[in-house]
């Protein structure tokens, strides 16, 4: 007899903290007979017996590792950080798997959190992710944004947005949102000449406001 194949289902977690996992994130995630993790959330779901596999930074492998547990017929769930959609493994899975094998919930995205408590809407905002490499992006690309949100997270990450920023403008005003949702998180508003030297944490998000959209 043939085995069915499951649909690989792809769930957002949100930032971190266990208020922000969705009901529905932890009815999906309740399903998996193999979870596919990164580092960051091999903790979330300690009650959910399924095999946990990292997902790592082997993209072909981890794609491989899935192909082979759903051809079994297991019920795999890839969980992302965050919303599934922005900077996450679901594209890659989606691609190889196509639309039609896979479901994707959303979660809450550290990008919302963080324009949530300035108090500012995100519709017009541009997202840069610089989390795991620097960006192929110079300021005359980005000028134009009133509102970028630069995902950072990795020092070369920080060293480069601190050499963007200065050139963006003058009335550019730069919010450093760290660990969001979690019990050290951290916003403050600092000078762009700041940035390069500080310490920031492994979760970071840089917002870069125009001056006028805060007033
Ligand atoms: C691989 S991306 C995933 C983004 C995720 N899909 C989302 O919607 O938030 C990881 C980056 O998201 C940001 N991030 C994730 N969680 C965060 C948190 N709790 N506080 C601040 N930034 C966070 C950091 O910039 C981190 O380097």
């Amino acid at each position: 007899m043939a085995i069915e194949k499951k649909k690989i289902i792809i769930v957002g977690c949100g930032p971190g903290a266990e208020d922000y996992i969705t009901p529905a994130a932890r009815a999906a995630a309740g399903k998996a007979d193999v979870l596919i993790v990164s580092k960051r959330l091999h903790d979330l779901f300690p009650e959910i017996a399924a095999e946990r596999i990292d997902s790592g930074t082997d993209i072909a492998g981890t794609l491989e590792t899935i192909a082979s547990r759903r051809d079994a017929g297991r019920q795999v769930v890839l969980l992302a950080t965050g919303d599934p959609g922005i900077a996450s493994l679901a594209q890659p899975v989606i691609r190889r798997f196509g639309r039609e094998n896979c479901e994707v919930i959303p979660g809450i995205s550290s990008i919302q959190v963080a324009f949530a408590r300035l108090g500012l809407d995100w519709k017009d905002v541009r997202i840069v992710t610089a989390h795991s490499r620097d960006p192929e992006l110079a300021a005359a690309d980005l000028r134009e944004a009133g509102k970028l949100a630069i995902l950072g997270g990795r020092d070369g990450a920080i060293r480069w947005a601190a050499g963007l920023i200065p050139q963006l403008g003058k009335d550019r005003r730069v919010f450093l949102c760290e660990d969001l949702t979690l019990p050290g998180e951290k916003i403050r508003e600092i000078r762009a000449g700041e940035l390069a030297g500080l310490p920031v944490s492994t979760r970071a998000i840089i917002l870069v406001i125009r001056g006028e959209l805060l007033s």
